[in-house]
């Protein structure tokens, strides 16, 4: 009974003595694992000799075993193209190990964060339009009426009431200059016209006019053009990590870089700034840039690294894959 339940659970296991002889490995951990046990050879032979192909789950192995037999876990691990979780936990004298294949699981996660972003992008879209095409128009129209009345000679107005006038038309300017750079913000048209290196030039210049800080953009791009939710969301990504670095690093410099490989499209933003530390961070900070950057690379499929310490500021690198 107790053998069939093992072979039958629907996950890998394998049970580990003497902290690491193999005493029983199911033929799914030996499936997910891609372990060969062939007339149950992995019996009796060592763990860090079985997982020499999976170095990160050897180090953990070790790793736990150092720190006094602890157990562990090992969530969404991507190996062999399958998302695994898999827990080691300490019992008498070794290690239970389960094995689960969360594939299924986290290729549902990319579909539904997917269609919440392109939802969103949409609703952006939308809004940006109505904007610009709604209340700019309005706001030139007040503006020409007020010309008329301002140029109606026989009107002739007061020196107060034409000093009055002049603050009403910069204060038109303005409030139209400002509604212009939302909607090219919400949605940039350059972005969807001319792809992910221009626009991200335009965003970046526009900063390099306006802020104190210095960027400075690199691209080693060939293609130039993308699926669109990939550009819109490596443009997304790079303008909340420039606004992070713009509003918290105190940086004089930051370095953008969008490279582009033979499978991937890898955007690299790097600070000089003051830096954080990223358990404070994780108790303290309500902010949701960063975690949006994550659920944003996770929906394409990519990996999203974030180094800093409080002495050598911010260097973010998320890498996207390219579909071919
Ligand atoms: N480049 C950076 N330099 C220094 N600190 C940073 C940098 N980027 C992020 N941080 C720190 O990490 C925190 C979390 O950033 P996050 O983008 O998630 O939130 P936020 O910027 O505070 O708010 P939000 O992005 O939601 O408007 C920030 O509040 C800041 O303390
Ligand atoms: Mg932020």
């Amino acid at each position: 009974m107790l053998e069939s339940l093992v072979q039958e659970a629907p996950y890998g296991i394998l049970a580990i003595e003497n902290a690491n002889e193999i005493l029983i490995a199911n033929e799914q951990a030996t499936q997910l694992l891609k372990l060969d046990n062939r007339e149950q050879m992995l019996i009796g032979k060592s763990v860090f000799e079985c997982f020499d192909h999976i170095q990160s789950l050897k180090a953990k192995l070790k790793d736990s075993l150092k720190h006094n037999n602890s157990s562990f876990d090992l969530d969404a691990f991507l190996f062999d193209d399958r998302f695994l979780n898999i827990r080691g936990r300490q019992v008498d004298e070794g290690y239970i190990v389960t094995i689960e294949d969360i594939t299924r699981d986290k290729e549902m996660e990319m579909v539904a964060l997917n269609s919440m972003l392109e939802a969103q992008e949409l609703e952006r879209r939308r809004i940006a339009k109505e904007i610009h095409d709604g209340v700019g128009p309005n706001l030139s129209i007040i503006k020409l009426m007020f010309e008329a009345i301002n140029t109606e000679t026989s009107w002739e107005l007061s020196p107060k009431a034409n000093s009055k006038m002049k603050d009403v038309f910069e204060l038109i300017d303005s409030v139209a200059s400002d509604i212009r750079s939302i909607s090219h913000q919400l949605m940039p048209k350059v972005l969807l016209d001319f792809g992910i290196i221009p626009a991200t030039e335009n965003m970046i210049n526009q900063i390099n006019r306006t802020e104190k800080i210095k960027i400075i953009f690199f691209h080693s791009v060939v293609s130039g053009r993308y699926a669109e939710l990939i550009e819109l969301g490596i443009y997304r990504i790079c303008q909340e990590l420039i606004n992070n670095a713009v509003k918290h690093s105190g940086a004089k410099e930051v370095q953008v870089q969008i490279i582009e490989h033979s499978s991937s499209i890898i955007l690299m933003v790097e600070d000089n700034g003051k830096g954080f530390n990223k358990q404070d961070i994780m108790n303290e900070n309500p902010g949701v840039g960063l975690i949006n950057i994550e659920s944003r690379t996770n929906a394409l499929g990519g990996n999203f690294i974030l180094d800093t310490s409080t002495t050598k500021g911010v260097s973010v690198t998320v890498e996207i894959p390219l579909e071919k």
